[in-house]
């Protein structure tokens, strides 16, 4: 089998069996990753480029390290160390790079496109590390790696997707990823960071009470409030934030059952999580960063071995 499409640019745009097809892949670069030996040669002789516009420590470092246990060649590229702070264009970067015999580019970018955009214009294939508030494909098939891996399942689980859902690329491709393996979805959080267009478009359910939220899901997954992409404040100040929609141990507590607790990081500690559930006994933040590696390892290896 292999996937449907030349390049990763979102959950948008995969099947089912693509994502089940990475999915299952990652599975088995997850026990490689167990072994004494964590490095396989599938991509000896590729050369591959991380390029980022946009800061990042989980999924740069992991894409790295999937590369390189993968044993491709690495480039790493930061737009704030690089000619493209002295005004060079994202296209003739990026040829500039190609020219130098390059075979895959994994690009972070603030603007929602991005990778879209050149995809339209290069030959290599192209995996979405993330473009503005549109989405990340690599953190929603980590996402459903790690929740399939806790609970057993996709289909008919329950999943409350909680915070800043407007500003949140996470979202929009758990939402895709989701709605395509057949579980059930719920956004909750302030009405201002919800948009409107979520329930006509995906016809999933919204909550603004977290309580309730949390009662119905099987699994939380918390998303950071994303300061940066706010233009006007969209609510009063962290501090009722946390004492509105923040999730704290006394909350979880207080639920007739126990919830899985996600978060893809970087956590806003004491605002949307409190430490005594980011660290806590229900919390698989830590795991999700680790299947990271491996679902990552999976998306390059079948992009990479996929016949034109
Ligand atoms: N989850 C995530 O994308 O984290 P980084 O911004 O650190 O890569």
């Amino acid at each position: 089998m292999e996937l449907s499409t030349r390049h990763l640019l979102g959950i948008k745009d995969l099947t089912k069996d693509d994502i089940n097809l990475i999915l299952s892949t990652a599975e088995q670069f997850k026990e490689v990753l167990q072994r004494p030996v964590k490095k396989v040669p599938s991509l000896r002789d590729v050369t591959i480029v991380n390029l980022f516009y946009e800061n990042s420590t989980r999924t740069r470092m992991s894409f790295e390290l999937a590369e390189r246990r993968l044993s491709a060649d690495v480039l790493n590229f930061a737009a704030s160390s690089s000619s493209a702070a002295k005004g060079e264009t994202l296209l003739d970067t990026v040829n500039n790079i190609l020219s130098m015999k390059v075979d895959m580019v994994v690009m972070r970018h603030s603007a929602s496109g991005a990778p879209h955009f050149l995809a339209k214009h290069i030959p290599a294939a192209i995996i979405n590390a993330g473009d503005g508030i549109n989405e990340h494909p690599t953190q929603a098939l980590l996402d459903a790696f790690s929740m399939r891996e806790k609970t057993g399942r996709l289909e008919g689980l329950k999943v409350a997707i909680i915070g800043d859902i407007m500003h949140s690329r996470v979202a929009l491709s758990n939402i895709y990823l989701l709605t395509k393996m057949g579980a059930e979805i719920m956004v909750a959080g302030p009405p201002t960071l919800i948009p409107k267009y979520i329930t006509d478009a995906f016809g999933i359910r919204v909550e603004y009470n977290i309580k309730k939220a949390l009662e119905w899901c099987d699994v939380a997954n918390v998303l950071r409030i994303q300061l940066e992409r706010q233009n006007q404040p969209l609510f009063s100040s962290l501090r009722e934030y946390n004492i509105a929609y923040g999730i704290n141990r006394r909350l979880l507590e207080s639920l007739k059952k126990e919830i899985v607790i996600m978060h893809p990081g970087p956590i806003n500690r004491g605002v949307e999580l409190d430490s005594d559930v980011a660290d806590g006994p229900f919390s698989i933040i830590l795991n999700q960063v680790e299947n990271g590696v491996a679902v990552r390892m999976a998306a390059l290896y079948l992009l990479a071995n996929r016949q034109e």
